[in-house]
């Protein structure tokens, strides 16, 4: 079966594309015909991802996003090898710290802070500076979370932050759609990827079990791939009048609150 090459032409970062949705989103980016550099900490499993694919189409270059000269650097290479940049998916992120907030650790909050919002500042930032350069209409797409729009399902500095990359994504955009760039992000529900199985120290089967008994969509657990679809909706024309908006994609978890059962 050939798939539609929805991104033909187009030059992609993806952060945190060494594993879970940026690694899905790696391959469905590539399938549809991008030029993809995956940008991760994680050097081996982001070389082998890269080898694993077309290794003229997907490169791997280490950026720790809590690095600013790093993520320029990325960037840099991005433009260098490919040519240009469309598509900046900040996607890269960690879990927090579990502890409640009497108990809360600040240098581990910070650390959340410097990943999940300083880090998704800086390539916003260096993304922009790219496209605005090479007269590109872009796509930015930042990964929030479920736990932007309720409270209550992870850490205090995890949902800080994640709140926080909602506001980012409203604040620039209001700035890049004079330059033709969109600033969109994607807001999961559960998934059993290394990041919830490590911040709640549990099985993947252990978390998707636990997903899908709170889940308002039954039937269907929450995937990596699933997210690199809305990613790639994002990604594509297909969406490009689209900026400011933050695709909650949790089945309804996040309006629904269950009064009679
Ligand atoms: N899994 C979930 O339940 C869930 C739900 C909502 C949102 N998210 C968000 O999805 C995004 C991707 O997470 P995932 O679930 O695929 O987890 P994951 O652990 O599979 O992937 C996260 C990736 O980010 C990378 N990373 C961590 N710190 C980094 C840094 N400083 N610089 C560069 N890369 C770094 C990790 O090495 C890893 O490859 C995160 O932003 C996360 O907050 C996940």
């Amino acid at each position: 079966m050939t798939v539609k090459q929805r991104l033909e032409g187009k030059v992609a970062i993806v952060t945190g594309g060494a594993s879970g949705i940026g690694a899905e989103s790696v391959k469905l980016f590539a399938q549809n015909g991008a030029s993809v550099v995956i940008a991760d900490v994680q050097d081996e499993l982001g070389h082998q991802l890269a080898a694993s694919l077309a290794p003229h189409q997907v490169s791997y270059h280490h950026c720790d996003v809590r690095d600013e000269k790093q993520v320029e650097q990325t960037i840099a290479f991005a433009v260098d090898k490919y040519g240009r940049l469309d598509v900046m998916f900040s996607n890269a992120g960690i879990g927090g710290s579990i502890a409640g907030i009497l108990d809360l650790d600040l240098s581990a909050f910070d650390n959340t802070m410097a990943v999940n919002v300083r880090g998704v500042a800086a390539t916003i930032k260096h993304a922009a500076r790219a496209m605005v350069a090479g007269n590109i209409r872009g796509s930015i797409i930042c990964t929030a979370s479920a736990a932007a729009s309720v409270a209550g399902c992870t850490a205090h500095d995890y949902t800080t932050s994640k709140h926080a990359v909602v506001g980012l994504v409203r604040s620039t955009c209001s700035e890049l759609g004079a330059y033709g760039i969109r600033v969109n992000c994607v807001s999961p529900y559960a998934i059993a990827t290394p990041l919830a199985c490590e911040g709640f120290n549990k099985e993947a089967d252990e978390i998707e079990g636990i997903a899908n008994s709170l889940a308002n969509m039954k039937g269907i657990s929450l995937k990596p791939t699933h997210i690199a679809e809305a990613a790639l909706f994002f990604a594509s024309d297909d969406s490009v009048y689209i900026s400011g908006h933050d695709l909650v994609v949790d089945g309804g978890f996040s309006v629904v609150k269950r009064f009679i059962p």
